[in-house]
């Protein structure tokens, strides 16, 4: 068991800022980075320069969210530039098995994300390739969307799945995640939580990502505590 990891986006951050953003954050688990293409998602943010720019300046682990078609192409120079976890989307690959190992081999983590309306089961047996499965609560593209609830049926036969042992991931969630929303999250058995606009609207980022890790903490049953 380990505690809540708690993930900042920096898609909710002051991009001319990124250093500064970065470093107001530094008691996060993870970075969450968004790289949108305009294609798989209608918005367009940064790419592979600016991430191998904040590699320099930041010690967190970088948690790369790919919402990209072409991952096999694109994923693993995100691997190679040194992020911790890279993830991309189930629903753009056409052989996500093979993409999860070239982003093994290039040595980071490998993520599959699923869109709220993309069903789980379909995956269930794919996921042993996967170090993180990221559920979408949001439909990705923006920041600050309503969390849909309903999405953590999905979370559950995951955490189910793990807590029998027979699949080892971690379950991160993404989008609406904030005070009122995190709890409900933590219960259905989210490992890493994901938070852009809870974290830096907050007059001070580094304190809105302690309060949500102790919220997370004390709604978890399967979460310790510190
Ligand atoms: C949306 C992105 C999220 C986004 C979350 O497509 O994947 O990471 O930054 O933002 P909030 O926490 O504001 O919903
Ligand atoms: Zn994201």
């Amino acid at each position: 068991m380990a505690g809540p990891l708690i993930a900042p986006s920096i898609l909710a951050a002051d991009f001319a800022r990124l250093a500064d953003e970065t470093a107001a954050v530094a008691g996060a688990d993870w970075l969450h980075v968004d790289v949108m293409d305009n294609h798989f998602v209608p918005n367009l943010t940064l790419g592979l320069p600016v991430v191998e720019s904040l590699l320099k300046v930041t010690d967190i682990p970088m948690d790369c969210h790919l919402m990209i078609d072409d991952p096999a192409r694109w994923a693993p120079p995100y691997a190679e530039a040194g992020a911790y976890n890279v993830t991309f989307h189930a629903e753009a690959a056409d052989d996500p098995v093979a993409v999860a190992r070239d982003i093994r081999a290039a040595g980071a983590k490998a993520g599959l994300s699923v869109k709220p309306g993309t069903p789980i089961d379909p995956y269930l047996e794919i996921l042993r390739e996967f170090d993180t499965l990221l559920v979408m609560s949001v439909e990705p593209g923006f920041g600050g969307q309503k969390f849909i609830p309903e999405v953590l049926a999905k979370v559950g036969i995951v955490r189910r799945l793990v807590d029998a042992g027979e699949l080892t991931i971690l379950v991160e969630i993404d989008g609406g995640i904030n005070d009122d929303t995190i709890e409900a999250a933590a219960e259905a058995g989210v490992d890493c939580f994901v938070a852009g606009s809870a974290v830096y609207s907050a007059a001070d980022p580094a304190a809105a990502v302690e309060a949500l890790r102790r919220k997370a903490a004390a709604a978890s049953p399967h979460l310790t505590a510190g």
